[in-house]
């Protein structure tokens, strides 16, 4: 298994570049599933999320060639409607096939995700939803099995919560089905909003984009004609780059970002002391004199992130005096807390609140990564810990982090992919 050795306590300096962001290229992936006709997503990042549902794909009979970040995918000859729980249980997000499966071909069986190391995060407005649209559903051997013979029918679905992922699932379930269906408290992150988009520009007619409330006119079962898409820019790998600017006193410049994105970020960056020179697609991070305590609720978009909670934690433990995190979205999105004060960090947890006192200095340690984030705010914390900090269970970043640890050596961190002294015995013999 992989970790990452970092020294801690180099400054850092440079530019680098973000990638496409993986939780847009993600539910783009999955729509191409209504179409039947060839079509190129770029600027997709090199992740392993990506390679998983492009993998799902493959399985179900697409043709994909993937190369760097770019993939052609031709979904004409699908021979299967069944994503397999060896595939979903490797990453949740496959749960976006089941609308465009079931719009496009009537039934599907979907293997249920399941938890994960952030919460339960159950899928039951998605199903709520496609229940409203006319599909029947049952749950039968860990699979949901979702049948519309007579296909789906536009309907007005109320989401009881903001869910990115139900709102994606309904959109493309909503572009096959027949008559309009309207969706209030949608979802409106940017990711969201391309999914839309690209479904819009494939020809059907959909209103509301970027708000909470959609309206989207189906084509009655007819497939669709997608134009190529170019996936947005990362806005949570930006943010995480700004985090490694501020946390170590460094100078960088991101290039490809859509600053507009990351606006809460930035906001919550600049209320630390932080300060930035923006361009067209490019920011510049400039250093706080001493880095300030923040406040933070984590909220649905444009509300403060919570993909960027943990990495704001890290932050918050090398700021001069208290902060209070508080995480609304996810209940048990604190897993970072014990590792970062194994590290020395002071953070007290109480509910879905964190208070944290800032220290002077971290110390390098043997720490585990346990979900995607809560992984990058150890790699941040050991950025500035006195010492070595090894970050075991890395599979998790490389989930979500396009070439982390190249980035940030570029940059001028001392980090270095290494593997557990067993893994290199094995090979040797
Ligand atoms: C997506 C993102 C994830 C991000 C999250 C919130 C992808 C691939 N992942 O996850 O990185 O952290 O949005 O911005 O885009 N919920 C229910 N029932 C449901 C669905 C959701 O109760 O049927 C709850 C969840 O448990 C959670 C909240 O709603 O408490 C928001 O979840 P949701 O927006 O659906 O997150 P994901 O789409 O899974």
């Amino acid at each position: 298994m992989d970790y990452l050795e970092i020294e801690g306590g180099n400054t850092l300096k440079g530019d680098i570049t973000i990638s496409g962001a993986k939780n847009a290229a993600l539910p783009i992936i999955a729509a191409t599933l209504l179409s039947d006709k060839a079509l190129t997503l770029d600027n997709l990042p090199n992740v392993v999320d990506i390679r998983t549902l492009l993998k799902l794909l493959s399985i179900l009979g697409g043709e994909v060639t993937h190369h760097n970040t770019t993939a052609h995918i031709n979904n004409h000859n699908i021979t299967s409607t069944k994503a397999l729980y060896e595939i979903v249980s490797q990453m949740r997000a496959s749960i976006l096939v089941l609308g465009p499966l079931l719009s496009r071909f009537g039934e599907c069986e979907v293997s249920l995700p399941g938890g994960c190391a952030i919460g339960q995060r159950p899928i039951d407005l998605h199903l709520k939803a496609l229940e409203a649209m006319g599909a029947k559903i049952e749950i039968k051997g860990g699979y949901v099995h979702a049948i519309a013979p007579n296909g789906l029918q536009g309907a007005k679905i109320i989401f009881d919560k903001i869910t990115v992922g139900g709102t994606e699932n309904i959109i493309m379930a909503a572009a096959l089905a027949h008559g309009t269906t309207t969706i209030v408290n949608a979802a409106k992150e940017p990711e969201v909003v391309q999914l839309c988009e690209m479904i819009r520009d494939a020809g059907v007619k959909i209103e509301g984009i970027g708000t909470n409330e959609l309206s989207i006119e189906g084509t009655g079962g007819k497939t669709l004609h997608f134009k190529p898409v170019k996936i947005i820019p990362d806005r949570i790998e930006a943010g995480t780059y700004l985090c490694a600017g501020a946390i170590t006193y460094s100078t960088i410049t991101l290039h490809k970002v859509n600053h507009t994105h990351i606006r809460a970020t930035i906001n919550k960056l600049e209320s630390m002391g932080c300060s930035f020179d923006i361009k067209d697609e490019s920011i510049t991070i400039h250093p706080a004199s001493l880095l300030k305590p923040v406040n933070l609720i984590t909220l649905e978009y444009p509300g403060f992130p919570t993909d960027m909670q943990a990495q704001f934690m890290a932050l918050a433990v090398m700021a001069k005096g208290e902060s209070l995190i508080e995480e609304r979205l996810f209940e048990n999105r604190f897993m970072h807390v014990s590792e970062l004060n194994r590290m020395g960090a002071d953070i007290w947890l109480k509910g879905n609140v964190a208070a944290v006192k800032g220290v002077d200095v971290l110390y390098g340690a043997e720490v585990m990564a346990t979900d995607l984030r809560a992984s990058s705010a150890l790699v941040l914390a050991a950025l500035v810990a006195q010492g070595t900090t090894h970050v075991k269970r890395i599979y998790h970043l490389d989930r979500g982090y396009d070439n982390l640890e190249g980035k940030l050596s570029k940059l001028g961190a001392k980090i270095t992919r290494k593997q557990e002294p067993w893994v290199e015995r094995r090979k040797q013999q």
